[in-house]
């Protein structure tokens, strides 16, 4: 199916990601579906898209008309199959478990019209594996989209075994046409690309804390406000050439010998799992929350984040 055709999208799966991607899809006049098994899911995307919304216009990026408009175009469903059946392009935000999206996969296959290209925002689940044993898996691709969906730029697109090079095209071109960055990953590895360096930078942050090296909130501390706020403009490998391969050569063969390379999960995690402590969720984890922070920090992280794609975009 190429962009030109491509009027209609469902998106499956309204949770956390599905929303914010389904209001990315409509802002860019895309009639979009967003769908799920669960009706109390379906009652609280509304309030979330109406929250991306807000936090959009609120940033200068749509008018309150263009917003309302864009919302216009959202139809909320659990007919998964007439939203599925309806569209031109199909992207599935389910949990992120194997024998689910294999089953929403298999569905997938049946409900939509053939040749549609039907994409995954696994995490990390090989797209090679969820093409297996599928029809048209030529079609099967993955679209990995950053949490805030509606604000993250980059959406890394992985070729499974099976992907053509026409899907890869075509994908890559919607997400142009939706204001956003393509990365391609090459190889389905697991984790892909994003995952694996942001997996990398917490297992030594929590590596650090297990050590008591330094505090949560001044690891946290040291990481925004030094690489966290460089590498949004110079990434981990223009930054080598920046600081000059004998530096890093220098540095790396003693300071890489002492970095975490544990395959285990940190202490600190365990512990707090075991008590129950499971982050903003049950308003406590690595830090302790109220329900009033949790609201005002949801704002505050949003407004930060609209800034800083203003400005990265300048
Ligand atoms: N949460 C994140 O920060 C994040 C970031 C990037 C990618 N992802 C990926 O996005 C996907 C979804 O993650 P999430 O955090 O939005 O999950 P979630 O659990 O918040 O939402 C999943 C939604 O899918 C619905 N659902 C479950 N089974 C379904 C089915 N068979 N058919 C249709 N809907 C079904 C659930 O009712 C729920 O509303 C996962 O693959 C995850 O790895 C998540």
């Amino acid at each position: 199916m190429s962009i030109e055709n491509i009027k209609t999208v469902a998106v499956v799966g309204a949770g956390t990601m599905g929303p914010g991607m389904a209001a990315t899809f409509a802002r860019y006049g895309f009639d979009t579906y967003l769908s799920d098994i669960n009706d109390e899911q379906i009652e609280k995307a509304k309030g979330t898209i109406d929250f991306v919304f807000k936090t959009l216009a609120g940033g200068g990026f749509l008018t309150e008309a263009e917003a309302d408009a864009a919302k216009g175009r959202i139809t909320l469903t659990t007919n998964q199959a007439e939203a599925v059946g309806n569209a031109d392009f199909v992207v599935e935000t389910v949990p992120e478990r194997l024998e689910i999206k294999k089953a929403v996969f298999t569905d997938l296959v049946k409900q939509a019209k053939p040749g549609t290209i039907l994409a995954s925002n696994t995490s990390g689940i090989p797209i090679t594996t969820l093409q297996e044993g599928l029809d048209e898996p030529n079609r099967i691709v993955g679209m990995h989209w950053s949490n805030p969906p509606h604000l993250i730029p980059v959406i890394e697109v992985i070729k499974g075994a099976q992907t053509d090079d026409a899907t890869v095209a075509t994908i890559k071109e919607i997400i142009a046409k939706i204001g956003m960055v393509a990365g391609t990953v090459d190889k389905d590895v697991p984790g892909f690309v994003e995952n694996r360096i942001l997996y990398a930078i917490m297992r030594e942050a929590l590596h650090l804390l297990d050590e008591g090296v330094a505090s949560a909130q001044d690891i946290d501390t040291i990481t925004k406000w030094g690489i966290g706020y460089k590498l949004a403009v110079i990434g981990p490998l223009e930054l080598l050439d920046v600081a000059g391969l004998d530096i890093y050569t220098a540095v790396a063969s003693y300071l890489n010998k002492d970095l975490s390379n544990n395959t285990g999960i940190s202490s600190t995690v365990t512990e707090k799992v075991e008590e129950g402590k499971l982050g903003l969720k049950t308003q406590g984890g690595l830090f302790e929350y109220t329900p009033e922070q949790i609201g005002e920090l949801a704002q505050k992280r949003g407004r930060l984040l609209v800034a800083t794609r203003k400005a990265l975009m300048s």
